[in-house]
């Protein structure tokens, strides 16, 4: 009798314990995108084609820590389509051909926006007939050529005003109209059925009027049966104002049935960052991944450059500094640790995709 309780124990305690096997530590860095896949996220990071082509480091940073890609430049209008009908692949061929050597995902960045557009489209002046017939050619090259091979595409890009909650008065707006958007996305469905396509807004991830203009818009595509699947939610972040509410406002739009990803992630630090602002970002690192996590339709975080010898910030922020999880040097930051600290939490903290 004795021995067959203490059997039961034993064997309670062992199946226990193997079900319980959270590694202690934080695991090492190299695990990450097997982590990420248990989640079913994935996590991303945003690739230019020169160090992608020229620099080995740059590339096992990559494919040792992320599971997804996404064309910093590359894919944008201005170098995809520099004079109308002329089109260079080189740059997006390279992106997604190293994708798919690694098993990485693309998401597509992107399609319709006002920046980084060729003067020829940007200084043309355009009936609608015109601007429609550039959109939908646009379109075709660059979904038509990637179909299947990009599993999902940032369609609209920065609608909104930067800090107002109107629709920003951009060359498509102004000859199109507001369908302008309804109208590419429309245009992309038909060309690839399969691919989820988004619309990406950066000032939203805290909430406010920009966020709820957001939202107002998209119920109203989605009730006229607009074929729109995702809202990106860039993540610019400024060291110490990462909304503690994330979660919440990204569970606002897949409330609406549609999904979510965290497209551009990075936490600026006003220079000189020190050691302590290193250890916060990393817990802003932290929360931001487990915000996705808490939301069952969040698929994708994905970082705003390898490390900060690459990063947007300095040149765009003057006066901020080590934004990204790798420093200049591909040294693993304190914020790589922190996206490795969320998930190492046990997949089955994250409720299933519904
Ligand atoms: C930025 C790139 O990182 C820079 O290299 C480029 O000079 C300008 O664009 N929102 C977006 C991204 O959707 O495409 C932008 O990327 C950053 C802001």
């Amino acid at each position: 009798m004795f021995t067959a309780i203490a059997l039961c124990v034993a064997v309670f305690l062992t199946t226990a314990l193997l079900s319980d096997n959270l590694p202690s530590g934080p695991p090492d860095e190299g695990e990450l995108p097997g982590m990420a896949r248990t989640h079913d996220i994935e996590l991303g990071v945003a690739v230019a084609v020169n160090p992608l082509v020229h620099d080995g480091e740059y590339r096992s940073v990559i494919t040792e820590h992320y599971t997804s890609v996404t064309a910093e430049n590359t894919m944008k209008w201005q170098y995809v389509q520099p004079q109308r009908h002329q089109f260079d692949w080189s740059g997006p061929d390279t992106v997604v051909g190293f994708a798919e050597s690694h098993d990485l995902n693309v998401r597509g960045h992107t399609l319709l926006w006002h920046n980084q557009l060729p003067s020829w489209l940007a200084q043309g002046s355009w009936s609608q007939d015109e601007l429609r017939q550039i959109m939908r050619e646009h379109l075709r090259a660059l979904l038509g050529r990637y179909k299947g091979r990009v599993s999902a595409w940032d369609i609209i890009n920065e609608p909104f005003e930067d800090t107002s909650p109107h629709l920003r008065e951009n060359l498509w707006y102004r000859v199109l109209g507001p369908d302008y958007i309804a109208e590419a996305l429309s245009m992309a469905h038909e060309i690839d059925p399969e691919a989820r396509l988004y619309i990406n807004e950066f000032g939203i991830e805290g909430g406010g009027d920009k966020a709820d203009a957001l939202h107002t818009l998209v119920e109203d595509l989605l009730q006229r049966g607009v074929p729109l699947h995702g809202i990106g939610f860039q993540g610019h972040f400024v060291h110490g104002n990462v909304p503690e509410d994330l979660a919440d406002h990204m569970r606002r739009f897949t409330d609406l049935g549609l999904e979510v990803s965290v497209t551009e992630l990075d936490v600026r630090i006003p220079e000189p960052s020190r050691e302590d602002a290193l250890e916060e970002q990393a817990d802003e690192y932290r929360r931001v991944v487990e915000a996705c996590l808490d939301v069952p339709r969040c698929v994708n975080v994905t970082v705003w450059g390898v490390s900060d010898q690459h990063s947007w910030v300095p040149e765009w922020f003057p006066g901020y500094t080590d934004a990204l999880p790798f420093d200049e040097d591909y040294g693993p930051k304190p914020a790589l640790s922190g996206m490795t600290e969320a998930l190492s939490r046990r997949p089955s903290q994250r409720r299933p995709h519904p």
